[in-house]
């Protein structure tokens, strides 16, 4: 296995916040054990029709990431209360590769009133792949934020512990790395 956790970003915005946060829970994970970084917006694919999408280019070779990892980050914009048609369409293109994986969520929202709308997504990992959903989650919105920076200490503090504990249930044998 060439990495044990996987930090995944979802937005396809160039902004993003959520790919700040996934950053930062990156740099955190990278102290401690072996890491790898997915940004979908390095891709370009297309949307699952149960059918040829399957064959598109990317496709073969994240499936292949996601199953390589022991657990995995998923950094997800929050659009329509639920986390977004591109994480979706992730999970739907990649479905069995994520068999039995230890889940975390970071989430960039723009209010407080969404904090639920991750539960979707969890849901269908839980039942359809028997995820293990850690229930340590990172949920922000812009005021967490200074630019490129996660300056909210709370939210830091959440990050740590979402790696922490992601770690933890994972059963990976924390290194110092430097
Ligand atoms: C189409 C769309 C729908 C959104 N829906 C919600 C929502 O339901 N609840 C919410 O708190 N924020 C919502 N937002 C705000 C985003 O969650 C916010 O911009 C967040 O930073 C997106 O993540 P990203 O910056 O990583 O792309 C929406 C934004 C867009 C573009």
């Amino acid at each position: 296995m060439a990495h044990d956790v996987l930090v995944i970003g979802t937005s396809l915005n160039p902004e993003s916040r959520s790919r700040v946060l996934a950053k930062a829970a990156f740099t955190e994970l990278a102290k401690k054990t072996s890491v790898q970084f997915l940004d979908l917006a390095d891709y370009q694919l297309p949307i699952c029709d149960g059918d040829s999408a399957y064959a598109a280019p990317g496709v073969s070779e994240i499936t292949a990431i996601i199953k390589d990892s022991k657990a995995i980050l998923l950094a997800v914009p929050i659009y329509n209360f639920a986390g977004s048609a591109a994480a979706k369409n992730l999970i739907e293109l990649t479905g069995s590769a994520w068999e039995d994986k230890i889940v975390g969520f970071l989430c960039a929202a723009g209010g407080k009133s969404s904090y639920m709308s991750i539960m979707g997504l969890a849901n269908s990992l839980m039942l359809d792949f028997r995820c293990v959903i850690n229930p340590r989650f990172v949920y922000a919105d812009g005021s967490a934020f200074d630019g490129d920076a996660v300056t909210d200490k709370k939210i830091i503090a959440r990050i740590e512990e979402l790696v922490a504990s992601t770690i933890k249930l994972a059963g990976i044998r924390e290194e110092v790395r430097t």
